[in-house]
C-alpha cells in the first residue's frame, strides 16, 4: 500500500453515553480520538438515562467533532469519508452521531460509511495491532453484548456464540450494584476483586446444552444476589471483594474456556478480545495465558480503546470503504442492528 493515497475517516460515535469523533488514517494510525464522557451525569440515577443521553450528545458534538479535526490537523475537505455508528444502541443518541454525519458529507460532498458499533470495537483491534489480519476469533464482551465472532474477513464476520440472556458487562453492572459500588460497575469490580479470594464463593458456570458457544449469566447474577440476601438473613458479615473476585472467576472461567475452544474447533489460531469487559485487568491476564497454553496468538486492544471511542468506528469504517461499501443521506439509526447486517 506504500504508494497509495493516504485515506482519511473522520468517524462519528453517539450510540450510548459517550460522544466521540476520531480521524483515522488507512484504518490503523489514529490521528485523534476525542472521547467526550457523560457517565458523571448518569452516575447519580445509576445508569444510563436515554433523553439526557440524546441531549448530552447533541450540545456536544460539533466541539468534539470540532476538536478531532484540530487535533489531527484537518479540514473537512482534507476528509475522504464520514464513518458513523448507526446501531445498536440508544435511538436518540444514535441518531444524533448519524444526523451530524449526514450533514457533514452532504455539506463536504464526502461519502457517508454507516457503522455497526460492534464491527467497531472488533476493529478496535486494527490500530495497535498492524500485522493483525483475519481471520481470527474475536470474544466481543460489552454492556449489551456478548458473542463470539469469526472475523472470515475485513467487513466479513460470522456470530457462533452468544448469551441467551444477560451480557457480560450487564452482569458487572448488576452485581456492582448489589454490592453497592454503583455505576459504572465493571471497573469497579475490576478494582475491589483484586482484593479478594477467587475461589472464596462457589458461584455457577453455566453451560448450555446443544449450544457450547453459547452464554448464560443471568443465573450467576441470581446466585450473587442469593448469597448477599442469606447473608443478610444470617447477619453474616459479606466480604465484599470475595464476592467480586469470585464472580468475576466465574465469568472469566466460562469465557476464557468457550474461547479457546471455539479457537480449537475452528481452527482459529489468532484469538482477539473486544468491547468494554475486554478492558478487565483479569480477563485481560486469563485470556492470556489460556491463548499461550493452546498456542494461539492473543491481540487486545488497550484499555482505551476496548471502550466505546470513535477511533474503532474510523477503523471499521476503513475497511468498509475499502470493499466498495457506502451509505446513502437517509442512513437512519436502527437500535437492534444484527452484526454483519446492513
Ligand atoms: O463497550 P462498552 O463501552 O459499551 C457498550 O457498547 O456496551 O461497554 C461498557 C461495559 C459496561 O457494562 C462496563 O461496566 C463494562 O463494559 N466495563 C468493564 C470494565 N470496564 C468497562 N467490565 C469489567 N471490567 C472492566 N475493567
Ligand atoms: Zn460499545
Amino acid at each position: 500500500m506504500g504508494t497509495e493515497k493516504d485515506i482519511l475517516i473522520l468517524a462519528i460515535e453517539s450510540s450510548c453515553d459517550e460522544t466521540a469523533a476520531a480521524v483515522v488514517k488507512n484504518g490503523r494510525t489514529v490521528l485523534s480520538n476525542i472521547i467526550s464522557s457523560q457517565i458523571a451525569l448518569h452516575t447519580v440515577y445509576g445508569g444510563v438515562v436515554p433523553e439526557i443521553a440524546s441531549r448530552k450528545h447533541v450540545e456536544k458534538i460539533n466541539q468534539v467533532i470540532g476538536e478531532a479535526l484540530k487535533e489531527a490537523g484537518v479540514g473537512l475537505g482534507g476528509i475522504d469519508a464520514v464513518g458513523v455508528t448507526y446501531g445498536p444502541g440508544l435511538v436518540g443518541a444514535l441518531l444524533v452521531g448519524v444526523a451530524e454525519a449526514k450533514a457533514i458529507a452532504y455539506a463536504a460532498k464526502k461519502p457517508l460509511v454507516g457503522v455497526h458499533h460492534i464491527e467497531g470495537h472488533v476493529s478496535a483491534n486494527y490500530i495497535e495491532n498492524p500485522k493483525l489480519e483475519p481471520p481470527f476469533l474475536c470474544l466481543v464482551v460489552s454492556g449489551g453484548h456478548t458473542h463470539l465472532v469469526l472475523v472470515k474477513d475485513y467487513g466479513v464476520y460470522e456470530v457462533i456464540g452468544r448469551t441467551h440472556d444477560d451480557a457480560a458487562g450487564e452482569a458487572y453492572d448488576k452485581v456492582a450494584r448489589a454490592i453497592g459500588l454503583g455505576y459504572p460497575g465493571g471497573p469497579k469490580v475490576d478494582a475491589l476483586a483484586k482484593e479478594g479470594n477467587p475461589y472464596a464463593i462457589p458461584f455457577p458456570r453455566a453451560h448450555i446444552e446443544g449450544a457450547p458457544f453459547d452464554f448464560s449469566f443471568s443465573g450467576l447474577k441470581s446466585a450473587v444476589l442469593n448469597y448477599l440476601n442469606s447473608c443478610e438473613m444470617k447477619s453474616e458479615p459479606v466480604n465484599q471483594a470475595d464476592v467480586a473476585a469470585s464472580f468475576q472467576q466465574a465469568i472469566i472461567d466460562v469465557l476464557v474456556g468457550r474461547t479457546v475452544a471455539a479457537a480449537t474447533e475452528y481452527s482459529m489460531g489468532k484469538v482477539a478480545l473486544a468491547g468494554g469487559v475486554a478492558s478487565n485487568s483479569a480477563l485481560r491476564a486469563a485470556m492470556q495465558e489460556a491463548c499461550a497454553n493452546h498456542g494461539l496468538e492473543f491481540y487486545r486492544p488497550s484499555p482505551l480503546l476496548c471502550t466505546d471511542n470513535a477511533a474503532m468506528i474510523g477503523a471499521a469504517a476503513y475497511y468498509e470503504y475499502r470493499r466498495g461499501v457506502q451509505s446513502g443521506l437517509d442512513l437512519n439509526a436502527v437500535p437492534n442492528l444484527k452484526i454483519g447486517e446492513r
